[in-house]
Parts: structure tokens; sequence; C-alpha cells
């Protein structure tokens, strides 16, 4: 049964490296490090072979994105938060053992549910909607599409339906039978880090600076609770003040929705002008000192002159950051994934098979 599915796979796999050898080729003699009997093409991450390729349900269920799309249509248009929710989603399953839907597990006797987690619990949400596109999925193409992919298509699908990029995306991940609570306490950065500390948590990810500024740039969709920004408004460095980085009239603004106790779970959007719209308002707003997290707005003050940079650019031009969100997703995305014989394909994305 197990092998069964694997050359099913293994059948999809080689027929779409035939038939997508004309674009591997020409990645090939970009990357001279390409190995072909590495185990095949397509997906790089820092030159290393992720296993990951774009055309992998190319002939075991070629209608797979359109089936995620019309679902996140439906989902998003019902509210228009969901992209966001699902877009961050991808990031906390990424950041914990890596891209292998192990964030959608639910807690069981043997499994500590991610879910839990201090940066996951009463926040992290698009779990129906997940669930709604697998359903659809299995009934289309039985235990093929993986719930890790499912998650990685959601996240681009919600960038697109929000007016952002498009990109190709790897596919091919294989879902975990485990979880790590512990891992998704640790290694998730909180909002009141420092920069130092968030170039930390991305290299322990394999991603640099410019990767940090870029997919930060996703918090130009979604908003965030009072008790993630409250330490910014009332005592930011432990002598019960305000962060001196935030505007006057922000801060203000910020207050009234988020007071010194109580109201944790009030909402205020990450970016202002357009909350539901992806584009480059968010590093504006950072240049304005209107950035909602400390993790934003550090961005611009930390001191690194490379990064501030890059946020001044991305400020500049929309296009510029587009581009570089794209690649820096694919790389988000080919964070150790599961391939071959390893992990599964769940059938619910709740529970291992
Ligand atoms: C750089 C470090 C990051 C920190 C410290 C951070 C922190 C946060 C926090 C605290 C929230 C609000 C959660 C809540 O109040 O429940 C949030 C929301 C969000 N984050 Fe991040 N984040 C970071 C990077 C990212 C990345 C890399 C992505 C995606 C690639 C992302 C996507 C989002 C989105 C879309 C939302 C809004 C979610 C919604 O409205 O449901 N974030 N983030
Ligand atoms: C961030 O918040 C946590 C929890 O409230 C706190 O323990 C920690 O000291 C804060 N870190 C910084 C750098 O302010």
């Amino acid at each position: 049964m197990q092998v069964e599915e694997y050359s099913k796979q293994t059948m999809a796999f080689l027929s779409a490296m035939f038939m997508a050898s004309l674009s591997f080729f020409s990645v090939s003699m970009a990357f001279p490090g390409f190995n072909w009997g590495g185990g095949g093409g397509g997906g790089f991450r820092g030159g290393v072979y992720s296993g990951l390729f774009p055309e992998y349900y190319q002939y075991s269920c070629p209608q797979a994105n359109d089936i995620v799309m019309s679902v996140l249509e439906r989902a998003i248009k019902n509210e228009p938060r969901m992209a966001a929710s699902l877009l961050r989603l991808h990031f906390h399953d990424c950041f914990v053992q890596g891209c292998d839907a192990s964030i959608l597990l639910d807690e069981t006797s043997t499994i500590r549910s991610e879910k839990r987690s201090n940066p996951n619990r009463n926040s992290v949400r698009g779990f129906d909607v997940i669930d709604q596109i697998k359903a659809e999925l299995e009934e289309a193409c039985p235990q093929t599409v993986s719930c890790a992919d499912v998650v990685a298509l959601a996240a681009r699908g919600s960038t697109i339906l929000s007016g952002g990029p498009n990109w190709e995306l790897p596919l091919g991940r294989r879902d975990s039978k485990t979880a790590s609570l512990q891992g998704s306490n640790t290694n998730i950065p909180p909002p009141n880090s420092t920069l130092q500390n968030l170039v930390t948590f991305f290299s322990r990810q394999g991603l640099d600076e410019v990767d940090l500024v870029a997919l930060s740039g996703s918090h130009t969709i979604g908003v965030a609770r009072c008790v993630t920004f409250r330490q910014r408004l009332y005592n930011q460095n432990g002598d019960n003040q305000p962060d001196e980085t935030l505007e006057r009239s922000f801060y203000y603004e910020l207050a009234s929705t988020c007071p010194s106790s109580g109201g944790d779970n009030n909402i205020s959007p990450l970016d202002f002008v357009s909350q539901t719209k992806f584009d480059n308002y968010y590093y504006q707003l950072i240049m304005e000192g209107k950035g909602l997290l400390t993790s934003d707005e550090v961005l611009l003050t930390g001191k690194s002159d490379k990064i501030m940079n890059l946020v001044k650019m991305y400020a500049d031009d929309e296009k510029v950051f587009f581009k570089q969100f794209a690649e820096s997703m694919v790389k988000m995305g080919n964070i150790s994934p599961l391939t071959g014989y390893n992990g599964e394909v769940r059938k619910n994305c709740r529970q291992v098979n």
C-alpha cells in the first residue's frame, strides 16, 4: 500500500521531470552543483536541492490548484481576513520542524498539538478552510495531495487573491507523523523581538536578512491582538513609557483600542491603510513610525543599515518588494520538507493516518 502509493508518486514525478526537463536544464546550468542522481528536480534552497518541484501533481492531480483557489475564493469573500490567517499558517508550519503540516495535528495521547503553543494559542486560524480544501481534494484525487502542500498552496493563493504576487510553487511535501509543541514555542519569533533576535530566528531556518524584511511584508494584511503590542504602548523598556519610535497620533489611536490591562483580544490592523490588500503600505507605514509590532518597527530602527535600506527600498518600489517576496516565500516553503518515503500523505489533516 505504502509502496504502491509511493511508486505512483514516482511515476508522476518521472513524467513531470521529463515534461519539465527543458526548464530544469536551464536551472541546472545556473547551478553547476545540480545532481540528477540526488533525487530529482526543482526547488533549491541556498543552491541545495530540496526535492520539491512545481509539476509534482501534474499527472496525479492536475486540478489541485484550481480546487484550492475555488475554496479560497469563497472563504476570502466570506471573510477577507482569512487570506492573512492562511498566509500566517504556512509560516508557523514551516518554522517548526519544516513545512510538514505539523501545525494541523490535533492533540492526542501521543501528540502534543502545536495549536496550544504560545504563538498559536488563541491566534492561529484557518483550520476549517484547510479541511474544506483537503476534503475536496480527497474527493478528486484520493490520498494524493499532502496537507503540507495544501497549506503552501493556500498561502500562495491567499497572496494572489489579496492582490499580491504569484510565483511558481515547488510541491511534493509530505506530512509529518509528529508535532512539536516545544519547537513551536521556541522557533517562532515573538512580537517584541529585537532586530538581532529576528535575524537569529530566521537564520536558524536558513533565511537571511533579505528574507526577514521581505517576508515581514506579509503584515500588509491581517490583524494583531492588543496583547501582542501592549508592551509598546505602556512599558516598552521597563520604564513605564511607550516605545519612543511609535508615532504620536498612532500611539493615541492604538491606546484607545488597547488599554493597559484587559482587552487582550481587541484587534488592530497590521497595515491600517489597506488591511485586506497585499501592497507595500506596510513598509511606508514603518517609515512613518506606524508599524504595529515592535518586530515591524525595528526593521527600520534596529540599527542595521542593510535592513533599514531594504525597508526603504520596498517602501519606494512595490515591484521590487513583490519580486523578493515571491522568492523568499519559495525559500521559506523549502524548509526541511519530508520527501520520498519520509512522512505520509494524511487523509485528514488533523490526524495521522
Ligand atoms: C518577523 C517575525 C514575525 C513576527 C514577530 C510576527 C508576529 C506576528 C503577530 C504577533 C501577529 C498577530 C497575532 C495575533 O495577535 O494573534 C502576526 C500576524 C500575522 N503574521 Fe506575523 N510575524 C512575523 C513574521 C511573519 C511572516 C514571515 C509571515 C508570513 C510569511 C507572517 C504573516 C502574518 C500574517 C498574515 C498575520 C495576520 C494574521 C491574521 O490576521 O489572522 N508573519 N504576526
Ligand atoms: C517580551 O515579552 C515577554 C513576555 O511578556 C517578556 O518576558 C520579555 O522580557 C519581552 N522581551 C523584551 C525584549 O522586551
